[in-house]
């Protein structure tokens, strides 16, 4: 399956960034993570990452095409991007949300997607392997 990774915010910081929440691995790290798993599962995946909401928009919307699905982990836009809702609505890709950390089980604010509607499912709470579920997940749920 061809898979378009879609990383937000802050995600390049991983390692650096509150590592008792998100631990010591990197950006670098999560990314070689998943491109290993991909090629050992035959899988064709592309990864991006940026910090701007509106570059997440013209890679879903230049990109899709391409692709049988996306994962995306939007970080902090999750919580309130209606720009990347809309987006994600106006494609026919399946969609499925992923977050290394448990959003259910932090600040309030985290607890809200609202980009929830626009993916099949989400994957949460298992660091790097939320990515292996959602992979997964897309796999098997053809
Ligand atoms: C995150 C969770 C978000 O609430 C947060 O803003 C992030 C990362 C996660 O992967 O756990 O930056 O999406």
């Amino acid at each position: 399956m061809n898979i378009l990774i879609i990383n937000g915010p802050n995600l390049n910081f991983l390692g650096k960034r509150e590592v008792n929440i998100y631990g010591k691995s990197s950006y670098h790290d999560l990314v070689n993570f998943l491109l290993m798993y991909a090629q050992e599962k035959n899988h064709f995946i592309e990864v991006y990452q940026t910090n701007h909401e509106g570059e997440i928009i013209d890679l879903i919307q230049d990109n899709h095409h391409r692709f049988e699905a996306i994962i995306i982990n939007p970080a902090a836009y999750t919580h309130y991007s209606y720009a990347i809702y809309d987006c994600l609505k106006s494609i026919d890709n399946r969609v499925v949300e992923v977050h290394l950390s448990n959003i259910y089980e932090r600040e309030d604010f985290r607890k809200i997607s609202v980009i929830k509607n626009a993916c099949e499912k989400q994957f949460f709470g298992k660091g790097f392997d939320s990515y292996v579920e959602a992979i997964e997940y897309l796999n098997e749920e053809v």
